[in-house]
C-alpha cells in the first residue's frame, strides 16, 4: 500500500486544542506545513463536556493550521483521547498451529490478536489492541514469530477501552469541521511516540504527560506499551490551589504560577519577594516567593504519590531502569525534575517533542508532545485503522480494523 504523504493531528486538550499539518519530505522526514493552537473551551478533565464549544475550538485550530496550506488541505485526522472513562488491561490468547499447517503465518497472528479482544459492555469501545509479545511452545519474549515453527502460539496484548459516548463525541467534533477521524489514539501513547527513545522503551520506562486536567501514564516494557492509566489531576489543580491560597482569580494566578511558581520552595531564596497585583480593590502587596510556592509543592507531591500508586497497581515493585520521563504542559513547572528526583530517585528527564522538522519555536515545548506524537503514530500505524463509529460498533486506533468482521469474543466489535 502506498504511504500517505500528508498527516494531520488534532490534539484536544483541556487547556488547548492543537492542530498540526505535516507532510513526508523527499528524504522521508516529517515536515510541518501549518499549525493552529487555540484555547480549549468545553473540556473537563480530558472529556468533552460542551460539544458546541469544543467543535468551535477544533474548527478554529484546524482553520489556523490550514491557513498556510489553502484549499485541498488533508481532512483525515489523527486525534487524541484521554479521560477517566478509559480503562486498560492485558490479555492472553492462545492458538493452536497444527504440524500439518506449517510455520506461523501473519494470518494466524491476526486470528490470535482478534481473539484478544475482551468482552466489552454495550457502552464501551475497544480503542487499541497492541501486542506486547508472543510465546511459542513455551519460549517467551518473541517479538515477531512469523516464519517460526511452533504448535502453541500465545500473545499478550495491551487493550485500551473507552466509553462509547465519549469516543463518539470526539468523532463528532472532528466531523463537524469537515474532517474525518483516521484514528483516535490514547493521549499517553501519542506523547510517547514523540518523546521516548528506543532504549528507554527497551529498558522499561514510565512516561507521564501532565496536562491541564489529567495526568496520563503509560509504562513501556521490552519495547511495548504494557500499562496505561489516566489520573484526573493536572496543572489546573495547581493553579486552583494557588488561587485559593492567594485569593486571586484563575487567569491572574495562572500567570503568577508560570512566572514565579516552583514545586521546590527550598530552592527559592528565602528573602525573595514578589508583588501580587491589585485585584478587586485589594491593593498590590509583597509576598515571599517561597510562600507562593508552598501550595504548588504540596499538590505536585500529591500528584507524584498518585503516579507511584499507579506504578504499583501496574504490578511493578519499583520504577523500571529507564526511569520516569515527564512531558505535557505541567512538566514545564519549575523545580519538577528536582522534586521527582528527591521523592523517587532514579532517572528523571523532561521530554520535548522530537521527530519532526519545521516546528515553530512556540510549539517546541512539552505541552506539544502529544500533537507531534499523533503524527508519528499516524505514520507508523497508517492504513491500520478506519474512521467511523457507525452504530457504535467499531474499533478505533487498533490494527483490528483490517481483519474485518467476526471477532469471536467482542460484542462491541464488528
Ligand atoms: N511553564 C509552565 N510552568 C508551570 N506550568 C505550566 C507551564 N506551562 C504550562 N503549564 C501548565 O500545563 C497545563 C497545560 O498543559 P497541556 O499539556 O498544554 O494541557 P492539555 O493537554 O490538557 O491541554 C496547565 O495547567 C498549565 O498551567
Ligand atoms: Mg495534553
Amino acid at each position: 500500500m502506498a504511504r500517505d504523504t500528508f498527516y494531520t493531528a488534532v490534539d484536544i486538550g483541556t487547556d488547548k486544542v492543537t492542530s498540526i499539518m505535516a507532510r513526508i519530505g523527499t528524504e522521508g522526514e516529517l515536515k510541518v506545513l501549518g499549525t493552529g493552537v487555540v484555547t480549549s473551551q468545553g473540556m473537563q478533565k480530558g472529556r468533552i463536556e460542551n460539544i458546541d464549544e469544543v467543535k468551535e475550538a477544533v474548527g478554529a485550530s484546524l482553520e489556523e493550521a490550514q491557513r498556510y496550506i489553502g484549499d485541498g488541505a488533508p481532512t483525515g485526522v489523527y486525534t487524541s483521547v484521554t479521560g477517566t472513562h478509559l480503562s486498560a488491561l492485558n490479555t492472553k490468547e492462545v492458538v493452536d498451529n497444527p504440524d500439518d499447517v506449517g510455520d506461523i503465518t501473519k494470518k494466524l497472528l491476526d486470528r490470535l490478536l482478534r481473539g484478544s479482544f475482551p468482552d466489552v459492555g454495550p457502552n464501551q469501545e475497544v480503542l487499541h489492541v497492541i501486542p506486547i509479545g508472543y510465546h511459542v511452545d513455551g519460549m517467551s519474549g518473541i517479538r515477531n514469530p512469523v516464519g517460526l515453527h511452533g504448535n502453541l502460539v500465545e500473545v499478550e496484548a495491551h487493550v485500551v477501552m473507552g466509553e462509547s459516548v465519549a469516543l463518539k463525541n470526539t468523532v463528532k467534533v472532528i466531523e463537524a469541521n469537515k474532517a474525518s477521524v483516521k484514528s483516535m489514539v490514547l493521549h499517553s501513547l501519542a506523547s510517547a511516540e514523540s518523546t521516548l527513545t528506543g532504549d528507554e522503551r527497551e529498558m522499561g520506562v514510565v512516561l507521564v504527560d501532565i496536562g491541564a486536567g489529567t495526568t496520563d501514564i503509560v509504562i513501556y516494557r521490552q519495547g511495548q506499551p504494557w500499562y496505561s492509566a489516566v489520573i484526573p489531576v493536572g496543572g489546573s489543580q495547581l493553579t486552583r490551589d494557588l488561587s485559593v491560597a492567594l485569593k486571586t482569580p484563575i487567569y491572574m494566578t495562572e500567570e503568577m504560577k508560570v512566572k514565579w511558581g516552583s514545586v521546590m520552595p527550598e530552592m527559592v531564596a528565602s528573602d525573595e519577594e514578589v508583588v501580587i497585583p491589585s485585584f478587586q480593590g485589594q491593593p498590590k502587596h509583597a509576598l515571599s516567593r517561597r510562600v507562593l510556592c508552598e501550595p504548588l509543592h504540596d499538590r505536585m507531591l500529591e500528584l507524584i504519590k498518585l503516579i507511584v500508586l499507579k506504578v504499583r497497581q501496574s504490578g511493578l515493585r519499583e520504577f523500571p531502569t529507564g526511569g520516569i520521563v515527564l512531558t505535557g504542559g505541567g512538566a514545564a513547572m519549575t523545580g519538577l525534575p528536582d522534586l521527582v528526583l528527591k521523592t523517587l530517585g532514579g532517572q528523571v528527564r523532561i521530554a520535548y517533542p522530537e521527530g519532526i522538522s519545521g516546528l515553530p519555536a512556540q510549539l517546541r515545548k512539552p505541552a506539544f508532545s502529544a500533537a507531534v506524537g499523533l503524527l508519528l503514530w499516524g505514520i507508523k500505524h497508517q492504513g491500520e485503522t478506519r474512521s467511523s463509529l457507525n452504530g457504535g460498533r467499531s474499533i478505533m486506533g487498533s490494527k483490528s480494523w483490517r481483519w474485518g468482521l467476526g471477532s469471536k469474543k467482542a460484542t462491541a466489535v464488528r
